[in-house]
C-alpha cells in the first residue's frame, strides 16, 4: 500500500485570487501546494519569485513544493527556504554543480528534489540519488500547464520505480517519486500503477468547478490502485 500525495500547481489558478485558490484547494484536500517558479529564460515563461511563496506561506497550511525552472539555481535557494518552501526541486541542466546545488537546498533546510525533462536520461541520478528526498519527473517539457502527457514518461517510471525502492532499501529514507505535467484523472491510476507517489495537477485542479471533487476523484483512482496491488500481492502469496 503506497501513500499517495496530490499537489495542485498554482500555475493554473488565477492570479488576480492567488489567496482564495491556496485556501481553496488546501480546504479541498491538496497533499502539497505546487508553486512553479520560472524564469523567462531556462524556460520561455515567468512566473513568480520568493516574494509570493512567503506571501502565500500563512495562507495554507500543506507543504509548499518549490519547482524551480530557473538558470542559474543556487542564488534563490535560501530566498525560498526562508521564504517557507518545504521541498525545492531544480533541474539539472540549469546548475553548473548539481552535486553543490542539492547541498546547498539540504543545509537551507528544505527538502531536495531533482527535477528530470522528459528527454533527461535517468542516468544523471548517478551518483547523487541517495541524498535525494524527490524525484521529480516532468512528463510535458517544462514552461506551461495545460499540455498533454507524454507517453513515454511511463516507461521511465517503471524503470525509476526499481531504481527508489533499490535505493531507499540501502538508504533507509524515503524518496518520493512525483509527477509532473498532464495529470488527470483519466490517467493517474496508469501514472500510479507505473510508479509515481506524487502527482502535481494544474489544470486538472484549477480548472474544475468543484476543486474537491477534481482532487477526490484522483484519490478514488489511487485507491483503486492500492486495491489492485493488495490484490495481486495476495494472490502471489497465494501461489
Ligand atoms: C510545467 C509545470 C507544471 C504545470 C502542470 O512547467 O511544471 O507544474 O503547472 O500543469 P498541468 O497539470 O496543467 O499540466
Ligand atoms: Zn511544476
Amino acid at each position: 500500500m503506497r501513500d499517495f500525495l496530490i499537489a495542485p500547481s498554482l500555475l493554473s489558478a488565477d492570479f488576480a485570487r492567488l489567496v482564495d485558490g491556496i485556501r481553496d484547494v488546501t480546504a479541498a484536500g491538496a497533499d502539497w501546494i505546487h508553486l512553479d517558479v520560472m524564469d523567462n529564460h531556462y524556460v520561455p515563461n515567468l512566473t513568480v519569485g520568493p516574494l509570493v511563496c512567503s506571501a502565500i506561506r500563512p495562507h495554507t497550511s500543506v507543504p509548499i513544493d518549490v519547482h524551480l525552472m530557473t538558470m542559474p539555481v543556487d542564488s534563490l535557494v535560501v530566498s525560498f527556504a526562508e521564504a517557507g518552501a518545504n521541498t525545492i526541486s531544480f533541474h539539472p541542466e540549469a546548475s553548473l554543480h548539481v552535486h553543490r546545488t542539492i547541498e546547498l537546498i539540504k543545509a537551507s533546510g528544505a527538502r531536495v528534489g531533482l527535477a528530470l525533462n522528459p528527454a533527461t536520461p535517468l542516468a544523471v541520478l548517478d551518483h547523487v540519488i541517495e541524498r535525494l528526498d524527490v524525484v521529480l519527473v516532468m512528463s510535458v517539457n517544462p514552461g506551461f500547464g495545460g499540455q498533454s502527457f507524454i507517453p513515454e514518461t511511463l516507461d521511465k517510471l517503471r524503470i525509476l520505480r526499481e531504481l527508489v525502492d533499490a535505493t531507499m532499501q540501502r538508504t533507509g529514507r524515503p524518496l518520493l517519486i512525483e509527477v509532473d505535467g498532464g495529470v488527470k484523472v483519466s490517467n493517474i491510476a496508469q501514472i500510479a500503477a507505473a510508479g509515481a507517489d506524487v502527482f502535481v495537477a494544474g489544470s486538472a485542479v484549477f480548472g474544475a468547478d468543484d476543486y474537491a471533487q477534481a482532487i477526490g476523484g484522483m484519490r478514488d483512482e489511487l485507491e483503486q490502485v492500492n486495491e489492485d496491488n493488495e490484490g495481486a500481492d495476495a494472490l502471489a502469496v497465494a501461489r
